[in-house]
């Protein structure tokens, strides 16, 4: 293992690691939410006590914006920028050194777009858009139905499944696999990696964590690469095989690209789809009201992404000097957590926000999937695949029950289960 990447984990999570632990024992909400070992199962609670007097708020990490209209307005504020500093109380000469340390390409690094601010975020989001828009994902309609019916056959022939592993991951993997080109055999390997990477997202991992993380995105990128060569050579008609021979995107950015669409385009959509699960099936009156009039489908998959976002949260850096009424003056070069979730729950924004609601007029305003120029690429296929998904299990199997407590993965920043047994009994 690289020795540069401890000196990056004990930088960015091994610090702040410490800084958790000390504050969650003396009960700190924050630390709570942020440490992944208990904001993960339920952070709701924890984010209404943050929320506390409103405003952006000084915490011991940084700022923390948890209220509708101020996470939108720092999400679409070009004062805000991507590339969030390591945090500023590590030592100088260990946050110098870290910074200098270079990853393989993966998801959340420059030169993925997901962490470059304008003008290379909007080169390299450009060249993959086109992919993406409501008109090409409408395309994949007849794809995404065939893969459904193939796990919904194979899971009535076993008349059990974890509804994680073989379903809520299966969907996604299987439709951005397809998109890129990648061989059917190989989807395992993603869930492999992506599952591996995904804890990068949250501060204070440990070591461990890290480590595993740093070899997957290591075999992540040998096979990346050996398949942009595969494309260069005989490119087929996917979507990485036209970013390969049209883009001006260097190896680099197409190694970066290719884990993005990757990773984003299979955790989060299993999220989707996975928490919506034990959400709709302990809100039965909900649930047959959709049976009854399917056409409410589109708008729940909205209250289901406001009610439990796959992403809680995201990070910003202050880039010049900024004040909001009634918040604390916001220094540049500091980070800004934006509380998705918080948002999402603002009572100001979503009246009564605990009560789960299919029916809510507004569901659709939850900023689940960002806003401004990092808003999601895939928000129209992660909707086109729950639309398929949710509908079409609750209809195959309308005795379906959990057999036991689904368990949550242990992560902050990405909130879904790992595992949901299930007892299915079909038409
Ligand atoms: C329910 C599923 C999904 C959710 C909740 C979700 C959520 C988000 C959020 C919140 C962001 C913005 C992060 C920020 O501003 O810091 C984002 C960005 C992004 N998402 Fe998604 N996403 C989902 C599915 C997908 C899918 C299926 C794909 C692609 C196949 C995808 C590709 C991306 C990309 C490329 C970005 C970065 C955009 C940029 O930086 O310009 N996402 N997503």
């Amino acid at each position: 293992m690289n020795a540069g990447y401890s000196i990056r984990w004990a930088a960015e999570h091994g610090l702040p690691r410490l800084g958790f632990l000390a504050l969650r024992g003396v009960g700190d909400p924050f630390a709570r939410l942020l440490s992944g070992d208990e904001g993960y199962d339920d952070p709701y609670s924890l984010i209404d006590q943050l929320r506390g007097a409103g405003g952006v708020q000084l915490t011991p990490f940084g700022y923390a914006a948890f209220d509708y209209e101020l996470c939108r307005e720092i999400l679409r504020d070009r004062r805000f920028g991507v590339r969030v500093p390591i945090d500023p109380a590590v030592p100088l000469l260990l946050r110098r050194y870290a910074e200098r340390v270079v990853l393989p390409p993966n998801p959340i690094e420059a030169p993925s777009m997901f962490a470059q601010d304008p003008p290379e975020h909007g080169r390299l989001r450009k060249s993959v858009a086109s992919a993406f828009t409501p008109r090409a994902v409408s395309r994949l309609g007849d794809q995404v139905r065939e893969v459904i019916a193939e796990l919904l056959d194979a899971m009535a022939a076993r008349g059990s499944a974890d509804l994680i592993a073989d379903f809520a991951a299966q969907v996604p993997i299987a439709l951005i696999a397809e998109m890129m080109g990648f061989p059917a055999a190989d989807r395992p390997l993603f869930q492999r990696w992506g599952y591996a990477v995904a804890p990068l997202l949250d501060v204070g991992v440990s070591w461990q964590t890290h480590r595993h993380a740093m070899a997957a995105t290591a075999a992540m990128k040998d096979y990346l690469a050996a398949h942009i060569e595969k494309l260069r050579r005989e490119p087929g008609d996917d979507i990485f095989s036209l970013l390969v021979s049209t883009s001006d995107q260097t190896d680099d950015e197409l190694l970066s690209s290719a884990s993005l669409l990757l990773g984003a385009g299979f955790i989060n959509t299993t999220n989707l789809i996975g928490n919506a699960v034990p959400l709709l099936l302990s809100h039965a009156g909900q649930l047959d009201l959709l049976r009854l009039e399917p056409e409410r489908w589109p708008l729940a998959i909205e209250e289901l992404l406001r009610f439990d976002p796959p992403i809680q949260m995201t990070v910003r850096r202050v880039l010049e000097p900024v004040e909001f009424d009634g918040g604390v003056p916001l220094e540049p070069g500091k980070s800004v957590l934006v509380s998705l979730a918080g948002a999402n729950r603002d009572p100001v924004k979503f009246p009564d926000p605990t009560r789960f609601d299919v029916t809510r007029p507004n569901a659709g305003d939850h900023l689940s999937f960002g806003t401004g120029i990092h808003g999601c690429l895939g928000a129209y296929l992660a909707r086109l695949e729950a639309l398929h998904a949710l509908p079409a299990l609750f209809e195959r199997f309308p005795d379906i029950r959990l057999d036991g407590e689904p368990t949550r993965r242990p992560l902050s920043t990405l909130h879904g289960y790992a595992h949901m047994p299930a007892r299915l009994k079909s038409r």
